[in-house]
């Protein structure tokens, strides 16, 4: 009982991803286009949000069954109010083998600068910041508000400064941002943060993706060797969702995310939890458990690890493995979930 339960390929279940909020202060063109995530679209009310108490209970259920890593997503996880008092909570829990669970935090760094110092006081351990363009122009056309890239520079640097390691997340969009991947890899060599592209994925149904815009993470890792050589490094733990390359002169490390090209779904441990209280056993499933029903309805804590572990139990997801044999229209009639929803 000390790696908790499985699913029905023997997937363990290890991560679980929270999304704090639905809202974000960016409207990231593959992400929360800003035709569709416009004045008038209807974020979720206060009353639907789960409260820090019901996130609390149910992640010490999912530690129960084996979870080691809790993730703070959103949307933009800092812009949940009291965010610090969460990550404290979540920090006084225990794994199945008695330790503290690993708090991660996915953010688009642009509150980091204000944030860093309390949340690393509060418990977090590392933080992921999404980075697509060093370039200022290209850069807030991205984010589609204007956001400039010094500040979330600023942001990484406090972070740094923190004390909590730094990963960056750059999506690569065909014809959009392909053309920073040297100056990103150049810019972040030696810093000793790690460096990841990933590949654009068809998540959600409001960002009109298409295979011709995604840029393969083969092309990627050579566009970076020829300039700085490359070599491959053995992953750190089972399930992870980026391949490692080193460089070869010692200035670091990076990772691809190949969910499109080269799917790894077959070590997937992720459990992803919305911030109205569904949990999904995949990123792109189209349906989630109410959780927050069977709290609301007074479950025991007894009741709701048990409940989670009956879901991960009869778990089957693998979409990234069949999406090539889909036809497009099998695709598209497929009700697919947010990403801005579910968190990354
Ligand atoms: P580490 O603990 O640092 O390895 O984090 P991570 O890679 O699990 O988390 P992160 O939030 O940085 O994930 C990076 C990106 O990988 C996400 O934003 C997604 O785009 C993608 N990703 C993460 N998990 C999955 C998954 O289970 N399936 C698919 N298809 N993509 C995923
Ligand atoms: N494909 C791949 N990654 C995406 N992200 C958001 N939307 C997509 C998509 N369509 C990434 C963000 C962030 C992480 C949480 O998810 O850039 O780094
Ligand atoms: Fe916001 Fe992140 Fe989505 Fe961009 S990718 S709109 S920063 S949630
Ligand atoms: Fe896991 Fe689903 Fe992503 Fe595959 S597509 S890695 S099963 S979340």
């Amino acid at each position: 009982p000390s790696t908790g339960v499985l699913d029905t390929r023997d997937r363990p279940l290890r991560d679980l991803r929270i999304s704090v909020t639905d809202r974000c202060n960016f409207r990231c063109v593959y992400c929360m286009p800003r035709e569709v995530f416009g004045r008038d679209y209807a974020f979720l009310e206060r009353h639907e949000l789960l409260t820090f108490e019901e996130i609390e209970r149910i992640a010490r259920a999912a530690l129960a069954n084996g979870v080691r890593k809790l993730r703070l997503t959103g949307g933009e996880p800092l812009l949940r109010r009291g965010i610090e008092e969460l990550v404290s909570r979540l920090a006084a829990l225990r794994t199945l083998g008695g330790s503290k669970p690993e708090i991660a935090l996915t953010t688009n760094g642009s509150a980091l600068a204000v944030k860093a110092e309390a949340l690393k006081a509060a418990g977090v351990d590392r933080v992921t910041v999404s980075i697509d363009s060093l370039d200022d122009q290209l850069f807030r056309r991205m984010n589609d508000v204007e956001f400039p890239v010094a500040r979330v520079l600023q942001g990484i640097d406090a972070a740094q400064a923190a004390g909590m390691p730094v990963k960056l997340n750059t999506v690569v969009k065909r014809g959009l941002n392909d053309g920073e991947i040297l100056s990103l890899a150049e810019h972040f060599r030696g810093t000793g943060h790690v460096l990841r592209f990933i590949e654009y994925m068809d998540v959600g149904a409001t960002n009109g993706w298409s295979l011709d815009e995604v840029v393969p993470s083969a092309e990627i890792v050579a566009t970076i060797a020829a300039r700085f050589p490359l070599e491959q490094v053995a992953p750190s733990a089972p399930g992870e969702t980026a391949k490692r390359w080193r460089y070869a002169d010692g200035s670091g490390e990076i990772g691809v995310i190949s969910s499109v090209t080269n799917a790894f779904c077959g070590t997937c441990n992720r459990a992803r939890l919305s911030t109205e209280g569904r949990l999904f056993t995949c990123l792109f499933a189209t349906e989630g458990h109410d959780l927050r029903a069977l709290l609301r309805g007074g479950a025991d804590d007894d009741e709701l690890t048990a409940t989670l572990a009956r879901i991960w139990g009869v778990r089957d997801d693998r979409y990234s493995e069949i999406r090539s044999s889909l036809t497009p229209e099998l695709r598209a009639d497929r009700h697919r979930i947010e990403m801005s929803y579910i968190g990354g």
